[in-house]
């Protein structure tokens, strides 16, 4: 059985992760609008997948005695400066999501819930991994500079990285 204090803060964590799918498809779509077809499938996917975080963590919730709520839908930015700004922004949110998984880690040790504890432990080496693709993102784009070109082979490059997403995924269902 959860305790009222993890409760509550695995209930801020599905709100986070909700957000962050909104903001994520706002980005997507944004992109899309721009002509952008590969940065937006990646983005596209990339919100799916942070709705998959909020759904395992409700489900969880649910699961543990809790109560998972579906959080109300908050409007992300419409418009952005560019690519990079975009990635910059994903970096800087997905720091944010880390701070905020340690402190819920942290708030686990405290409750001596141990189960959450090992819950969460997905959350954190996934933290690990999207925060290295963003930096790894954010790079390549400084390199890009303002180089069109450069943006064309970056946009074929991120098509290509949604598509082995895609693939990985229909693999995992079969299994
Ligand atoms: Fe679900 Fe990108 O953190």
């Amino acid at each position: 059985m959860l305790s009222p204090q993890v409760s509550k803060a695995l209930n801020k964590q599905i709100e986070l992760e909700g957000f962050s799918s909104q903001y994520y498809l706002a980005m997507a779509s944004w992109a899309e609008t721009q002509g952008l077809n590969g940065v937006s499938a990646f983005l596209y996917h990339h919100s799916d997948e942070e709705r998959l975080h909020m759904l395992k963590l409700v489900r969880f919730v649910n699961e543990r005695g809790g109560h998972g709520v579906v959080p109300a839908l908050k409007q992300p930015p419409v418009t952005f400066k560019s690519v990079k700004a975009v990635f910059e922004e994903i970096l800087k949110h997905e720091m944010t999501v880390t701070a905020d998984i340690n402190g819920l880690v942290d708030a686990t040790l405290k409750e001596k819930d141990y189960t959450t504890h090992n819950f969460l432990q997905w959350y954190v080496s996934e933290q690990i991994e999207e925060e290295a693709l963003a930096r790894q993102i954010v790079d390549k784009l400084k390199l890009i500079g303002n180089d069109k070109g450069g943006l064309y082979f970056f946009d074929r490059d991120l098509e290509a990285m949604a598509k082995v997403e895609a693939a990985k995924e229909t693999t995992d269902k079969k299994k």
